[in-house]
């Protein structure tokens, strides 16, 4: 029976893997979920669980070591699926510190305490205990056009504060294997998309102002691409890993759906034309405006999923139309959780300082 210490499991992947395992795990006994609820994480998020009684939220920082040790001694937790982070790129290149302290500094902490209980206190190895760390495509740096996709020993090169952070991580929980024998595994993804996905990311933020007739902001010439992968996708592979997957290797996870940015946003306003009968905006296409560029902003992404393919029979199940349908279908069901997001001040103040001096692109 599994025990399970979740961080980060009030926010977009986290959320959505609780639900996950709490449908498809049938060796679990409870979720400890540590959340600090950031402007990212909610508790509307954890509503309606499937098999509730098994899950519980504890309000706190992946940085307090000492409650991580209490969390991992008190309810002997054994599994540790590591979300918790600061996400969003563009606000590290804004704040790059909140980036540094909980990737880098809250991924140490977590592994410390790992380390204190169950190998120090307990003598617990790789059978009965593992520490898996979610990563991201994008501590591979920038792909050319035609460059082959990045693959498990694609050497690192992140290119933006949020990416350096994420990779400074990855080393610290590869180190803690390699050094100290923890049992680690991790999985580096691309873009995820899906359910309860904080509207400051690409797909939610189109969602919302193509609802509300504002301008679609695409930064640059719209040309970058991405390799979209469906959420629910993305946690049946983290699973997997945790049931199959082997101590102290590492698993790309992408969606086999590579796109540039403007196709993506044509894509959704067709599937929002349709699904959205009502709206005044139509054809929402005519909301797209081109804005200043990111600063530093990769070219493209893109995963090379052969490896977790072969070796545990993982491929993605939805392909970009029918994880985009169900996505949009999921945001008009649910505009009250939308609407809350909206109402807060701290997400105006994001879309000012993101966006009121970006202007037109030229
Ligand atoms: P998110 O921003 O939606 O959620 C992050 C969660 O972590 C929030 O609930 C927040 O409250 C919590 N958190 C932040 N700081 C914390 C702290 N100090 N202590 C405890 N909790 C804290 O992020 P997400 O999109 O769900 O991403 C989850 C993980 O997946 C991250 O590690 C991210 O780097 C990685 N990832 C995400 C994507 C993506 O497309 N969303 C792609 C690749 C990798
Ligand atoms: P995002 O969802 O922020 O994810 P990431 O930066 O981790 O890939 O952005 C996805 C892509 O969309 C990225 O190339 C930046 C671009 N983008 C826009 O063009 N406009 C926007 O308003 C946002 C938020 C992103």
């Amino acid at each position: 029976m599994k025990r399970y210490l979740i961080t980060g499991g009030a926010g977009f992947i986290g959320s959505n893997f609780i639900r996950h395992l709490l449908k498809e795990d049938h060796d679990l006994e409870c979720i400890v979920n540590l959340d600090v609820i950031t402007y990212a994480g909610s508790r509307e998020n954890l509503k309606g669980l499937p098999d509730s009684e098994k899950h519980i939220l504890v309000e706190g920082d992946i940085c307090d070591q000492e409650l991580v040790i209490g969390l991992l001694r008190q309810d002997e937790l054994d599994t540790i699926v590591h979300f918790a982070a600061e996400s969003h790129v563009d606000r590290s290149i804004h704040g790059p510190a909140a980036f540094v302290r909980t990737n880098i500094q809250g991924t140490f902490s977590l592994l410390e305490a790992a380390r204190q209980v169950w190998q120090r206190e307990r003598q617990l190895d790789g059978d009965e205990v593992r520490f898996h760390h979610i990563s991201t495509d994008e501590v591979f740096g920038s792909l050319e056009t035609q460059a082959a996709a990045f693959s498990e020993t694609t050497p690192y090169a992140p290119n933006s504060p949020y990416a350096a952070s994420k990779a400074a991580s990855d080393h610290l929980v590869r180190a803690y294997g390699h050094t100290y024998g923890l049992p680690i595994s991790i999985t580096n993804c691309s873009n995820n998309y899906g359910p309860y996905q904080f509207p400051e990311k690409l797909i939610p933020l189109i969602l919302l102002k193509a609802l509300t007739g504002e301008l679609l902001p695409i930064y640059g010439d719209g040309q970058q691409i991405r390799d979209w992968l469906y959420v629910e996708d993305h946690c049946r592979a983290i699973l997997q890993v945790l049931k199959q997957g082997e101590v102290g290797e590492t698993y790309n996870v992408g969606g086999n759906n590579q796109l540039t940015n403007l196709d993506l946003v044509k894509t959704l306003c067709t599937i929002l034309n349709e699904q959205a009968v009502d709206s005044p905006y139509k054809p929402h296409e005519n909301l797209i405006q081109f804005v200043a560029d990111r600063p530093g902003h990769d070219r493209r992404y893109a995963m090379d999923i052969t490896k977790i393919d072969r070796v545990l029979g993982w491929e993605p199940n939805e392909n970009l139309l029918s994880g985009l349908t169900k996505t949009v279908r999921w945001y008009l069901q649910n505009q009250d959780w939308l609407q809350a997001i909206i109402a807060e001040k701290e997400f105006g103040n994001w879309l000012a300082l993101n966006y009121e001096t970006r202007g037109d692109e030229e």
